[in-house]
């Protein structure tokens, strides 16, 4: 069903915010793996850099250019997606980059009517197919803007216990944005980003996701590998730097499985 604001066919695109509220566990590289592999099948994708460390901005950009960026977009009612959004190196995949400073745009929208949702005015667009958002591991007003503009949210888990942690800590703040702010927001699922089969932790955490929360876990799971690391590294998404390597193959089956779980 389409979601209320979509209705008027001034936004095709799907628009998925990928959160984790405990700090490195591959959110900006899923969000650069698969923005490449949904480009790899021809979609046109706007990834949006919402984290002020910059991960996505850095990686994906050829040159760092000042200029407007996501602090315009959520600030000014003027700017439109259309001038903010840059091209990239990668085909298919464009770009609203990061902002240094959060806590700025955090002080500058105190003092909004709807504070949650500028974000959420800006991006429609009948040009892209699907949107990526990385969030910061904080939960920020521009992480709560992320979640009231997306149509729904993925969890990335890894095999380090910490992450189940932040899964549940991320279900509260999922379920606060659905109860008071984004009432559509829908909850793709989670998935093993960094998966280590030999870690005794891996089959535990799995058992008591699957235990607590049936339905959540995605089937595909991303093995922790190093080409992955070394792909970002060179500035590239596992699909092109490795296209053939267990990681790219991962990484193309856990798109598709998203694209089902979004209905698309
Ligand atoms: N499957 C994997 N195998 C091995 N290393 C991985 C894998 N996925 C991600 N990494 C590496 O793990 C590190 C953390 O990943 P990433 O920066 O994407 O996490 P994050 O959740 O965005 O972190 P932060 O909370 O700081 O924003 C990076 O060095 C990344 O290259
Ligand atoms: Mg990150």
């Amino acid at each position: 069903m389409k979601r209320k604001d979509d209705q008027d066919g001034k936004n095709k695109m799907k628009i998925i915010a990928i959160c984790q509220i405990k700090g490195g566990t591959s959110k900006s590289t899923a969000v650069l793996n698969l923005a490449a592999a949904f480009a790899e099948h021809g979609q046109k994708v706007l990834v949006v850099d919402a984290d002020e460390q910059r991960t996505i901005t850095t990686t994906i950009l050829p040159v760092l250019e000042a200029g407007k960026n996501l602090d315009s977009l959520i600030l000014d009612p003027k700017v439109k997606l259309t001038s903010i959004a840059k091209g990239t190196d990668w085909n298919r995949v464009d770009i609203i980059s990061g902002s240094h400073d959060l806590s700025f745009i955090a002080s500058e929208l105190v003092e909004y009517k709807e504070k949650h949702f500028c974000l959420q005015k800006k991006l429609k667009s009948t040009e892209y197919d699907f949107c990526i958002i990385d969030t910061s591991s904080s939960l920020n007003i521009v992480t709560i803007n992320a979640m009231c503009a997306a149509h729904g949210i993925f969890i990335p888990l890894t095999s380090n216990y910490l992450s189940f942690g932040g899964l549940a800590k991320t279900l509260d703040a999922y379920e606060y944005v659905c109860k008071n702010l984004n009432h559509e927001l829908q909850l793709f699922g989670a998935g093993f980003l960094i998966h280590d089969k030999m870690s005794r932790f891996s089959k535990e955490i799995e058992q008591n996701v699957n235990e607590q929360y049936p339905g959540m876990l995605f089937e595909t799971k991303i093995g922790k590998n190093i080409k992955i690391e070394e792909a970002q590294v060179q500035k590239q998404s596992i699909l092109t730097y490795a296209p053939g390597d267990i990681g790219a193959v991962q990484y193309r089956a856990l798109a598709e499985e998203l694209k089902v779980r979004m209905g698309s």
